[in-house]
């Protein structure tokens, strides 16, 4: 096969030589940070948008056991409960144990993913609203890249915002460039109706390099900036819904905002009016 050859998924190797083995199908990398990659979806799995799974290598021979365990990590599933394939959306730290590895993944690799889903960031920890909020900082965005392409988001919703806060500019393209794919995305149009797209605003913030709107969500939000810019009221426990990704400060800040709000933290066994998961760096 020459080079330039894309390997499909037919091609790829179909021995699995690791245990929970699936093949990669596509690689994309944004930024020298960030990448996403596909992969083979088990045909028994099952997930709900918004839900992560544990993925990761097999890592270093133990000197001692002479045997190497897998190196998993959790990874929010970037793609639909519908999708063929898997989606993920990952940093690349060059020192961290797996990321160092896995951003050298290529079509055709193994990579293990534990098939047991599990996550907070679920519609059913929800109760019915009128708005949904998405609030991501970096990767964070990768559960909402999932739950953007749910129809049950639109069916549920009468308006769905997302804002997203990176450090550079670069770092937004992939949520960018999903946000812009769903105007033509086969299956929402068919099922939630032409136009359904019309239902989103997107609010893209960056921190330290220059963008159309500079700042931290949380700033934006304190000084009533990003409300009027969205030209949407407050949040309320009567009318909005959120969900929360990103990293570990952030969260906690958002939290704090929220329950001044009067919103009450849910959970799958008690939904409420907002959810929050970190976002899982390496
Ligand atoms: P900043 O550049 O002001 O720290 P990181 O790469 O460190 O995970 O951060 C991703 C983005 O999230 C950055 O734009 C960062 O802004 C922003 N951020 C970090 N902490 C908070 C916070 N507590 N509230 C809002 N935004 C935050």
């Amino acid at each position: 096969m020459n080079e330039m050859t894309p390997v499909t998924q037919s091609e790829a190797p179909t021995t699995p030589i690791l245990p929970d083995a699936q093949t990669i199908t596509a690689v994309t990398h944004w930024t020298d940070k960030l990448f996403s990659f596909r992969m083979t979806r088990p045909n028994t799995m099952r997930f709900r948008s918004g839900e992560f799974v544990m993925i990761g290598l097999i890592g270093d021979v133990n000197e001692k056991t002479g045997k190497a365990k897998p190196l998993l990590r959790a990874y929010s599933i970037a793609s639909p409960s519908w999708g063929e394939e898997l989606e993920f959306y990952s940093i690349k730290v060059q020192d961290g144990p797996l990321t160092s590895r896995l951003q050298h993944i290529k079509v055709g690799d193994e990579v293990i993913m534990r098939p047991k889903p599990v996550g907070t960031l679920v519609h059913d920890a929800l109760l019915p609203g009128k708005r949904l909020w998405f609030f991501a900082t970096g990767t964070g965005f990768a559960p909402f890249a999932s739950l953007l392409r749910e129809p049950q988001t639109y069916e549920d919703y009468d308006e769905v915002i997302i804002t997203h806060t990176c450090r550079e500019a670069g770092e937004l393209t992939y949520g960018r460039e999903l946000i812009e794919g769903l105007k033509t995305d086969e299956l929402l149009n068919e099922v939630i109706g032409e136009g359904f797209w019309k239902k989103i605003k997107y609010y893209p913030t960056t921190t330290r390099e220059e963008s159309p709107k500079m700042g931290r969500i949380t700033d934006l939000m304190r000084s009533g900036e990003a409300f009027s810019d969205l030209e949407v009221s407050k949040l309320n426990p009567e009318s909005d819904r959120a969900m929360i990704c990103g990293n570990l400060a952030f969260n906690l800040e958002l939290k704090e905002m929220f329950e001044e709000y009067g919103l009450e933290e849910g959970a799958n066994s008690k939904p409420a009016h907002y959810v929050v998961e970190k976002a899982f760096l390496d």
